[in-house]
């Protein structure tokens, strides 16, 4: 499963034997790369990156580094190998062989499932559009970069299913994708998280480490997909996805790090002290992280969904690991645990399985996070401090769902509306502090250089120094 670079849009899928096809992409292509040049990082756009392309689907070795400039990037279409003898693994046709063309009847579900992943990926380039003006060093310019630009081939992935399996809907799907913009008011982008700011690195870490993990929750559903092609498009994603993770993950690390190093200096963990050594507070960092965890939860839609257990039913969107899972894998009458409000009271009742799968992958995702929120606290441990970080209550500041019509603590106390008012901004991020954090905001771009709110991380990028140049800015 070599890439073959050796053509106008590098790909595995033999694009060369599909002319009708090549010649779509290579028409999409340079309206894609109008699209980055406006909005992808702005003021990098002629510099060298260190950046990883996929030169194989391998899971071992597939990344070659080098320094690329971003519009040089040699975005494609890489799907993992078939895998022999795939079959539907749930639902309805659970057992029948997997399906290599789109069941007709299937057609609109299926389209609006990629269409919906597809739109996300150029969001977030388009909300991380001006961070590299205030990055905290070189080492996490390039890995915003890197992110950037797969990202930008997450896109690809998604149009290339559009054009090569929905006809003239597909292509105009995929003319769509680059006409929307992220917080537009008038063609935003289609989800709500990917239409919030991303003003700062604080939040683009927060971000990375939880909407990026939406995506890889969502990719894994659709890699199991009884339409082969999606399955195997989301199965290659998500080993990029992994490094967006990581760098979300090990960038709040380092803020927590370095916020202790301080905290332990001052003798003091008052935070108007902490902020005037030009580090970051901790319950700053509690707010932001109530804010992304929030927003992103709602991304998993309703706690009840039919279309949920319709795309289940017709084998087009799975579970979490669903082929590890031990049931029946059609989950008739099987139920599951959601959460409901009862007066001012939340409660939990069983549900019908089926329709509340919307609410076991939000379940399984806030596992995943809280697994990262326990490694985060080890940080803190390990820095001197007795402060920990805590994930709110699921049903706190949503907008999507059964919580939307109510408040409630980051404990999960249903609260009345002025006592709402009079905390908030004891839970989220007040202008204020969004104005300290933006305050932090100063590039430094000297090699081996780490802005005084960040630690360096504990090694580099492919076994390269700490002190690398990363990108060559002049
Ligand atoms: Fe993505
Ligand atoms: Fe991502």
């Amino acid at each position: 499963m070599t890439i073959n670079y050796n053509e106008r849009i590098p790909n595995n899928v033999s694009l060369s034997e599909d002319k009708q096809l090549q010649r779509a992409l290579e028409r999409w292509q340079p309206k894609y790369l109008d699209w980055w040049r406006e909005m992808g990082p702005e003021g990098f756009q002629t510099k060298d990156v260190y950046l990883r392309t996929a030169v194989s689907v391998d899971p071992r070795g597939w990344a070659q580094f080098g320094y690329v400039k971003m519009p040089d990037y040699r975005w494609g279409i890489f799907l993992t190998p078939p895998e022999k003898d795939r079959r539907v693994n749930f639902g309805d046709h659970k057992g029948e062989a997997a399906w290599q063309e789109v069941p007709g009847e299937y057609r609109s579900v299926l389209r609006r499932l990629i269409v919906t992943q597809g739109d996300t990926e150029p969001a977030s380039v388009e909300q991380q559009h001006q961070l590299g003006r205030t990055c905290p060093s070189l080492y996490d310019l390039r890995n915003l970069f890197q992110v950037n630009v797969e990202e930008g081939r997450h896109l690809w992935a998604m149009v290339y299913l559009l054009m090569k399996h929905f006809g003239r809907d597909g292509r105009e799907e995929a003319g769509g994708m680059l006409e929307r913009r992220s917080g537009d008011a008038d063609r935003p982008r289609i989800l709500g998280a990917f239409n919030e700011k991303t003003p700062d690195w604080l939040s683009f870490f927060f971000f990375a480490m939880l909407t990026d993990r939406d995506g890889k929750y969502q990719l894994a559903s659709l890699a199991e997909s009884g339409f082969d092609p999606l399955s195997r498009s989301c199965k290659f994603m998500l080993t990029e996805e992994a490094h967006h993770l990581f760098v979300g993950e090990t960038g709040i690390a380092r803020i927590l790090a370095k916020t202790c190093e301080v905290m332990k200096r001052i003798d003091s963990d008052d935070p108007a002290k902490v902020r005037a050594e030009g580090a970051i507070d901790l319950p700053t960092i509690q707010k932001y992280l109530n804010f992304h965890i929030s927003v992103t939860e709602d991304l998993y839609g309703s706690e009840i969904s039919t279309n949920a257990a319709n795309a289940y039913t017709m084998g087009v969107k799975g579970r979490f690991e669903e082929t590890k899972l031990h049931d029946d894998h059609r989950l008739a009458n099987a139920t599951y645990s959601i959460p409901d409000l009862v007066a001012d009271r939340i409660v939990v009742r069983e549900a019908p399985a089926l329709t509340a799968l919307n609410e076991r992958l939000r379940d399984d995702y806030i596992i995943d996070c809280q697994k990262g929120v326990d490694r985060w606290n080890k940080v803190l441990e390990k820095g001197g401090t007795d402060a920990r970080l805590n994930l709110p209550h699921k049903a706190f500041h949503r907008q999507i769902g059964i919580f939307e019509q109510v408040h409630v603590s980051p404990d999960g106390r249903v609260l009345a509306e002025a006592e709402w008012t009079r905390h908030h901004a004891d839970w989220l991020p007040s202008e204020d502090d969004h104005a300290f954090v933006q305050s932090l905001m100063k590039p430094v771009t000297e090699p081996g250089k780490f802005a005084s709110w960040i630690a360096p991380p504990a090694r580099g990028i492919n076994n390269q120094p700490i002190d690398y140049p990363y990108a060559r800015l002049s």
